[in-house]
């Protein structure tokens, strides 16, 4: 089955009411790209807004907690993410890992949590600078698989319900993009670990590329074999730098 490019932007802590208008316009321009899958995810205040302000574009969610309700001051469940039509949680990203203490134990268990309340999972992994400099970042990555993505949810994987963001932390929001030979050697052990846990149905796990990506290079980085996409962070921020990066995806996918 051949997989449509997955195209996502991670609005992070930005982003205002204001800010509905760059969402409809990728909205508007996702007719175009019929071939490439298009997803946002703001910040919690702002995706119920932008779910109503969209149709052809997925909307998500950064982070949901383990639990579907309870006292959990500021926390914001999957069920509740559900309940305001997103369709996917970005879960594990090194932001959260770095800022709230995440581990692999805890992103496993909210992607358990999310798959259970009907979203999608974009699980995040990625080595920091000094472990690629040490020659560990394979080994890091395949670790960071192992042990966040739920080995128990086949049937989630089997329904392409289940994505890897490959993000080296050192790339993130730096400019500095990882070259292309590294990524397809990151994802190529990432999907080496997918196969090791979901044998065949690990083809159907679409493994994105994040860090710096723009509309520069994004057909260098999306045209690499076993990148099935993008998480973008600074570029998604307006329709103007990210609809290039949607059309790089097209491009290559056609
Ligand atoms: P960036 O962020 O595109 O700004 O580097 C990517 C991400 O963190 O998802």
């Amino acid at each position: 089955m051949t997989k449509r490019p997955y195209i996502v932007g991670n609005w992070k802590m930005n982003g205002n009411r204001a800010m509905l208008a760059e969402a409809r316009a990728i909205d508007r321009a996702a007719q175009r790209y019929p071939d490439v899958e298009i997803a946002l995810a703001p910040p919690a205040p702002l995706i119920g807004t932008v779910r109503e302000a969209v149709t052809g574009i997925g909307v998500g969610g950064q982070d949901c907690h383990t639990a579907a309700k309870g006292a959990h001051t500021g926390d914001v469940s999957a069920a509740m993410l559900a309940d305001i039509g997103a369709d996917f949680v970005i879960l594990g990203h090194s932001e959260r890992r770095r800022d709230h203490g995440e581990n692999d134990v805890l992103v496993r268990a909210k992607a358990e949590a999310a798959l259970a309340a009907g979203l999608s999972v974009i699980i995040c992994v990625g080595e920091t600078l000094d472990e690629r400099d040490s020659g560990k970042a394979e080994a890091v990555v395949s670790a960071q698989i192992d042990g966040s993505v739920p080995l128990g949810e086949g049937a989630a994987v089997a329904a392409g319900r289940v994505a890897v963001a490959y993000e080296p932390v050192w790339a993130i929001g730096t400019g500095r993009v990882a070259a292309v030979e590294d990524v397809v050697a990151m994802h190529a052990a990432a999907g080496a670990r997918l196969v090791a846990a979901f044998g065949e149905d690990a083809v159907r796990v679409r493994i994105l590329y994040g860090g710096s990506v723009n509309g520069e290079n994004a057909i260098g980085l999306l045209g690499a074999p076993g990148v099935g996409g993008a998480l973008v962070g600074g570029a998604s921020l307006t329709a103007d730098a990210f609809l290039p990066i949607v059309a790089a995806a097209s491009q290559v996918s056609a």
